[in-house]
């Protein structure tokens, strides 16, 4: 299994901007081909970007991948502002972010909605990521452990068997955007955590599922974390905005 290293520039960026990054970042990463990066730019910038990731691959060796930042579960109908997976096959998107806690907090998005995402993703052969992690108040209370086995547990539930075409982002919500990163250890413990409950949910069956450490990534702390066993990629928010910053968190891994 390849690191992946993702980028979610959540709602950052248009179409221009996106050009524009990609122009500048895509030549720093011709032939690094071992690990695996995916950028999730805004739906709006998503068509752009797949026809500008399209020529780059005819020209030489890429391992980048294009993914979304949320989407419906339905194929189609009366969803005013929804995306559904359909429209994001025809735009060869790799990836779908799931679950995000912006998602989760700021829109309302429950374990049950956020399951129904993920079955729909996997049947239309989009990669989901799953996002789960707690606040700073369960962290407190010692919840930590028992809420991201919740969210672990409902956001699969049904498609357990079907691991290798899922990964999991563990990104406390006390670390998103917030300068204060989980510390190598912290993380590791919840990593090692997951990493055996989709053992066992998945009857072995995890071997492709990568767990992905978000929450205040940059180029200075990436190397650290990247070392703990269960650490097994990234998803960068803020870093990831800066073609630069991003290609080093690449390089540290
Ligand atoms: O999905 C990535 C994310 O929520 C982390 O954001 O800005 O802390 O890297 P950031």
């Amino acid at each position: 299994m390849s690191y992946l290293v993702a980028a979610n520039w959540k709602m950052n960026k248009t179409v221009g901007d996106t050009l524009e990054y990609l122009e500048l970042f895509l030549p720093s990463v011709k032939d690094l081909t071992k690990v695996e990066i995916m950028i999730a730019p805004p739906f709006t910038a998503l068509s752009s970007a797949s026809i500008k990731l399209d020529a780059a691959k005819k020209e030489g060796e890429y391992n980048v991948k294009l993914g979304a930042q949320n989407m419906y579960f339905e194929e189609k109908g009366a969803f005013t502002g929804e995306i559904s997976p359909v429209m994001l096959t025809e735009l060869e998107v790799d990836y779908v972010i799931l679950g995000h806690s912006e998602r989760r907090h700021i829109f309302g998005e429950k374990d049950e909605l956020i399951n129904k995402k993920v079955i729909s993703a996997v049947e239309h052969g989009i990669r989901p990521i799953l996002c789960v992690g707690e606040t700073i108040e369960e962290r407190e209370q010692g919840k930590t452990l028992s809420v991201v086995e919740r969210q672990i547990r409902n956001g699969l539930a049904g498609v357990e068997r079907d691991m290798v075409y899922i990964d999991i982002a563990y990104e406390p919500v006390w670390a998103i955007g917030t300068g204060v990163n989980a510390t190598p250890q912290q993380a590791q413990e919840v990593h090692r955590f997951i990493r055996s409950l989709i053992n066992e949910i998945s009857k072995g069956n995890d071997s492709k599922t990568r767990i992905l450490y978000g929450g205040s990534v940059n180029e200075k702390n990436a190397r650290e974390l990247i070392k703990e066993p269960n650490i097994d990629g990234f998803l960068v928010g803020t870093a990831s905005l800066d073609p630069e910053r991003f290609y080093k968190i690449i390089t540290e891994v």
